[in-house]
């Protein structure tokens, strides 16, 4: 059976911030299939919680938001990126706020601000602890229905390249049917790959998906073993690592060891608003002087009126386990939280592919550098995904007419598969399990050369173990993010064995190097 083949104008990989920017912008003019692998709401971006950063008080500066930037990164942010994060960030906060996104206000005139680490500023706007939902919904509100068609529990697999150009993706819907779709351009939105770690923030969808596509593809990737750690993520037994944000730290809440003390003065003169890397790093140093799994975060000096509305889902969250943030010491510890690296793009969301954009946690585009000032990160997503769309918009109005005929011969003969799903999935989980503890363990947050090396083998022998339990062929779900997960491990341990000068996230004790800021 011949596949009936559909071209639309873009196609849009993933449903997150960045996702819906672009697709919110271009589907003013084109017609967009929006293909996401879970439920169209489910994403990292969903669960953010602190908020987005942007200048937009009299008090702030397009240079301090710059300095704060580049000095999180530790020197290997691209400046020129940086620049344009921070100068178009007003205008797309201004389009969220026309969009529907109702940031908290200190009055009707004036929007309320908090700080995070690394920021020498109050300057991040939220929406109480559920600003990522608020900023989805409202960009769900926001794209023109009549233009988008949305594929929602359908994987994308791989893209579609030829000749160095991308002509759409390959995808498996839920009943493990195969299918092809092309496109004009497709914008590559697949998020991060916290899954990577047996510890992390991010939700079950962050396998890593768009990197492995880019990398099999032949795109150019860019700072791969920058990983960031977030310094609080819940570390109770038999609870998930639920985040507890930043901007409880930037609303005056402390840390203490095992023994009640306050420590992160010793550490760095921001204190508990250090860059992050720096506070998982001292947290990890206070667990081994301890040998504790844990510190504590102290909010208590704040009132349960205060705790209950500025945070209403870590309290909910914390009561579900019997404890109370203005009562109880929270523990807590260091959980993978955010990929700083990914397909390097330029400033408009190009990949070194023609037609593939990147935006969003997948792209590189040089904002992060070694480390990711917080709450940068859906700012990035909102700017470079907008950015991204007016470019796709240009290209695709100029696309010679005859483009598709280069590419038609080859994707006509494609059919519409079934392909087997094995069921292996006590075997799958046990070496998911296996490869999210080596992760944790050797490509963590203290490295060794010894360590990355021992790291890599583990991750070299899974993948035999998953070769041989026929992993490699199935289609389960579960298998085709255990194939990401190991492939996306036997890129970032090279990457991170070479880099010999230690920066931002990437701490190996054997580099003798510093960078400045690292500690
Ligand atoms: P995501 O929002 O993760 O969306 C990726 C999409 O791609 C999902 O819809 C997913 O289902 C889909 N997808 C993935 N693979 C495939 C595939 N193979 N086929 C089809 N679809 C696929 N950042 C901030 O700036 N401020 C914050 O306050 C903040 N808080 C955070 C709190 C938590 C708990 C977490 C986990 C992250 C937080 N971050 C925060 C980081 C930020 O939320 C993310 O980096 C950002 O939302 C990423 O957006 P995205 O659109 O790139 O990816
Ligand atoms: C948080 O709320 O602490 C997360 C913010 C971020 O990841 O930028």
């Amino acid at each position: 059976m011949k596949n009936k083949i559909t071209v639309s104008d873009v196609l849009i990989v993933g449903s997150g911030a960045a996702g819906l920017m672009f697709a919110a912008h271009i589907s003013k003019y084109h017609n967009v299939h929006l293909i996401t692998k879970d439920t169209a709401t489910e994403s990292n971006t969903r669960y953010a919680q602190g908020g987005i950063a942007a200048v937009l008080s009299i008090d702030d500066s397009y240079s301090k938001h710059i300095e704060d930037t580049l000095n999180a990164g530790d020197g290997l942010c691209d400046v020129e990126s940086v620049n344009v994060l921070v100068k178009e960030a007003p205008a797309r906060i201004f389009d969220l706020i026309c969009m529907g996104v109702d940031f908290d206000r200190l009055t009707d005139n004036a929007l309320q601000f908090t700080r995070e680490g690394g920021h020498s500023g109050r300057r991040v706007i939220h929406v109480g602890d559920m600003t990522g939902q608020a900023i989805e919904s409202a960009l769900w509100d926001s794209v023109r229905k009549e233009n988008l068609k949305i594929s929602d529990h359908r994987m994308v697999t791989r893209l579609l390249v030829k000749k160095n150009v991308c002509y759409g993706v390959e995808s498996l819907d839920r009943d493990g049917f195969v299918h092809h779709f092309y496109a004009k351009s497709v914008f590559l939105a697949t998020g991060g790959a916290g899954q990577l770690f047996s510890k992390t923030t991010n939700p079950e969808i962050a396998t890593g998906d768009g990197f492995v596509m880019a990398i099999e593809a032949g795109a150019e990737m860019k700072n791969m073993e920058f990983i960031q750690f977030h310094p609080t993520a819940l570390a109770l037994a038999g609870a998930p690592c639920f985040l507890i944000s930043e901007a409880v730290r930037g609303e005056g809440a402390i840390l203490r060891n095992s023994q009640g003390n306050r420590f992160m003065q010793d550490y760095h003169e921001m204190a508990e608003l250090a860059p992050r890397d720096i506070v998982s790093r001292a947290i990890v140093s206070e667990m081994e002087k301890s040998s504790e799994d844990h510190v504590f975060l102290d909010m208590t000096a704040k009132s349960h009126d205060f705790v209950e509305s500025r945070f209403p889902t870590i309290t909910r969250t914390l009561r579900e386990y019997g404890m109370h943030p203005a009562d109880n010491l929270i523990p807590v510890a260091p959980a993978a939280h955010y990929m700083c690296g990914g397909v390097k793009t330029d400033i408009d969301g190009r990949t070194t592919i023609q037609g593939l954009y990147a935006g969003g946690e997948v792209a590189c585009t040089g904002v992060h550098g070694a480390n990711r000032l917080a709450s940068n990160s859906l700012l990035e997503s909102v700017v470079f995904a907008y950015r991204a769309a007016v470019n796709a918009d240009r290209r695709i109005r100029y696309l010679p007419s005859d483009w598709w005929e280069n590419l038609k011969p080859v994707v006509e003969q494609t059919p519409s598969q079934r392909t087997d799903q094995k069921e292996n999935t006590q075997q799958l989980s046990g070496l998911m399990q296996m490869l999210q503890e080596t992760n944790w363990r050797y490509c963590g947050i203290i490295r060794s050369d010894q360590g990355l090396c021992e790291g890599l083998d583990r991750i070299n022998d899974i993948e035999k173990r998953f070769r041989a339990i026929g992993g490699h062929e199935s289609s389960h779900v579960k298998a085709l993010a255990l194939a990401n997960l190991i492939r996306l491990s036997q890129n970032i341990y090279p990457a991170a064995i070479t880099r010999r000068v230690n920066a931002g996230t990437h701490f190996n004790t054997d580099c003798v190097e510093q960078n400045p800021g690292n500690i």
